[in-house]
Order: C-alpha cells, then sequence, then structure tokens
C-alpha cells in the first residue's frame, strides 16, 4: 500500500508540472513585447522621419499601418515577424539597418508597436 501512495503521489507531481509548464509559456509570451513602450522606440528613433504609423502611403518608406495584415514585403520576401526583424536590424534598399541602435528587449516592444497598426 504504501508504494501505491508513492505511485500515486509521483503521478499527481508529473501532471501539475505538465500543466505549470503551458501556463508559464503563456506569461512569457505577453511579457514578450510592450506596444506602448515600442511606440516611444519608434518616436526616439525616428522611424516616423520616413514612416507613417497611421498611413498605408508612402513617406520615404512605405506607410506602416497594417503593416502586419500584409502578405508580402517591399521587396517581395513573404511578410513574417522574422523578416521585420530581419529589415529593422540590418536595413535594405533605402533604410539604414538599427542594430546598433536597439536592445532586443527594444525591437520586442517595436514589433509589439507595430503588430497594433
Ligand atoms: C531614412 C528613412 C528611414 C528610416 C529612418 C526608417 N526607415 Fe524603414 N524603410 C525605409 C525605406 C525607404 C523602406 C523600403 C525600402 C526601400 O524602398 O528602399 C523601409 C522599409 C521598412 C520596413 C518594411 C516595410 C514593408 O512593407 O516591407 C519596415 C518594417 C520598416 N522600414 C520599419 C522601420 C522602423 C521600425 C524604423 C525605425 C527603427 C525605420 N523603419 C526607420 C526608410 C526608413
Amino acid at each position: 500500500m504504501k508504494k501505491l501512495g508513492l505511485v500515486l503521489f509521483t503521478t499527481v507531481c508529473i501532471l501539475s508540472l505538465t500543466l505549470a509548464v503551458p501556463a508559464q509559456k503563456k506569461d512569457d509570451k505577453k511579457s514578450g513585447g510592450d506596444a506602448t513602450k515600442g511606440e516611444a522606440v519608434f518616436k526616439d528613433k525616428n522611424c516616423t522621419v520616413c514612416h507613417w504609423p497611421d498611413k498605408e502611403t508612402k513617406r520615404i518608406g512605405p506607410g506602416l499601418k497594417g503593416l502586419f495584415t500584409h502578405k508580402k514585403m517591399w521587396d517581395d520576401r513573404p511578410l513574417t515577424e522574422a523578416n521585420v526583424r530581419d529589415m529593422i536590424l540590418k536595413g535594405g534598399g533605402k533604410m539604414t539597418g538599427f542594430e546598433d541602435q536597439l536592445t532586443p528587449k527594444e525591437l520586442d516592444n517595436l514589433i509589439a508597436y507595430l503588430k497594433t497598426l
């Protein structure tokens, strides 16, 4: 009987662990990027000089309103978060990259903000 108790105890432990892990992941995702802070980054780094955040029309670069609803980027790459991150960090065409000016956290916030446009 003692053994059965141990088995039960172990099962409960494993179950609660597997249940706890996805819950934690969800939280991680939530804290991934802060759109409000991202908006400040967008202004601080002067993205607004070249991009309207609230229009689809071109300024110097393309308007970024509805960016994440697009299927393709300006250079025909598929519009994915990875490609947008790459564009911001490395630049391309007439846009210079911001690799030296953004911390990973600032980039996360910026992406979260761009997703709200
Ligand atoms: C000097 C002007 C300039 C600045 C500053 C600038 N960009 Fe750009 N950006 C461009 C241009 C121009 C393009 C399109 C490439 C081209 O036409 O040569 C572009 C493209 C992009 C794209 C891809 C859009 C699409 O639909 O494919 C994103 C996303 C983007 N920029 C985000 C940003 C962010 C975020 C910042 C600020 C950190 C920023 N840009 C700062 C000029 C600029």
